[in-house]
């Protein structure tokens, strides 16, 4: 879907701080919607308290942080990593009350929210920051907090954006997060139509995550056994590995100790695991 394209430099290039800075400099913002996403917006009307703190990561535009401080709510945080963006953030949202503007790395914020909108953000990243992106959306609920937004449910030939299915979607949050709604948007836009999910996923208090540095492995069928090992220790509740095979996010009851996970892995001596976080 060509309209969705937000390149203006090759993909291949990292998604980093410059790569988005290039996109709002050249306005190719094809994934803005101009405004809250209607299933957003239902979502926000039906949310009981005004008080809780909310995070909008990979803000863009920021349109839910406009309907949401509209709507008389309190505490709103927004943070993108483009400067350019978060700069003309700053003009907009002068002298508004009850939101913060914060330039810097979602992957690197430490504060706790009551809620965290997913609007484009998930899928402009490079799909091997999947198990990252769980760990910290994780890391930055509070007890029984809540992801809310839009997934997508296609495929891109090439990205940002990077698409995703419903099963593939499971297996990153399962463990993780409880899945109070989690199927077909049933009133995106029309463009958008038939291809995403709306998703409500509560952080699971009682499994705690855990985010490994892996090295020695090198293919698919390789990563399937070491998961398939780490899914029958006691306790653990999902683990899954980054496409690149660089991570692996492992949940659990109680932290599984680094040793355990080493001696498992033994069986190749190319195996290496670290904790990260
Ligand atoms: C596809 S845009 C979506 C923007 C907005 N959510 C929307 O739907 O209009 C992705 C946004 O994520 C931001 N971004 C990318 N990586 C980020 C990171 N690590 N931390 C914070 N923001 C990031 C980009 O600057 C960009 O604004």
């Amino acid at each position: 879907m060509q309209e969705e394209k937000c390149c203006v430099v090759s993909s291949d290039k990292p998604l980093d701080e410059n790569y988005w800075n290039q996109q709002y400099m050249a306005n190719a913002t094809g994934w803005d919607l101009g405004e809250v996403a209607p299933a957003t917006k239902e979502y926000i009307d039906a949310l009981p308290s005004k008080d809780i703190h909310i995070l909008i990561p990979g803000c863009g535009n920021a349109h839910e942080a406009v309907y949401l401080l509209k709507q008389g709510f309190t505490n709103v945080t927004v943070i993108d990593i483009a400067p350019v963006l978060v700069n003309k953030l700053k003009q907009k949202f002068s002298g508004a009350k009850g939101i913060t503007i914060i330039h810097g790395d979602f992957f690197t914020h430490s504060k706790k929210y009551d809620l965290i909108f997913e609007q484009t953000f998930f899928c402009a990243l490079p799909p091997f920051m999947r198990q990252q992106y769980v760990f910290q959306m994780h890391f930055l609920l509070k007890t029984g907090g809540i992801l809310a937004g839009l997934l997508f449910d296609r495929d891109f030939e090439v990205g940002p954006p990077f698409g995703g299915s419903q099963p593939e979607y499971e297996n990153l949050f399962r463990g993780s997060f409880i899945f109070r709604q989690f199927s077909e948007c049933q009133n995106s836009i029309e463009k958008r139509f038939g291809s995403e999910l709306f998703v409500e996923f509560e952080k699971k208090e009682e499994h705690t995550a855990q985010l490994f540095a892996i090295s020695g492995i090198s293919c698919g069928n390789c990563s399937t056994t070491i998961t398939e090992k780490i899914l029958r220790l006691d306790g653990v509740g999902n683990c899954s590995i980054s496409t690149n095979f660089k991570e692996l996010l492992l949940v659990s009851k109680q932290k599984i100790p680094l040793e355990a996970l080493k001696h498992l892995l033994s069986y190749d001596k190319e195996y290496q695991i670290e904790l990260i976080k």
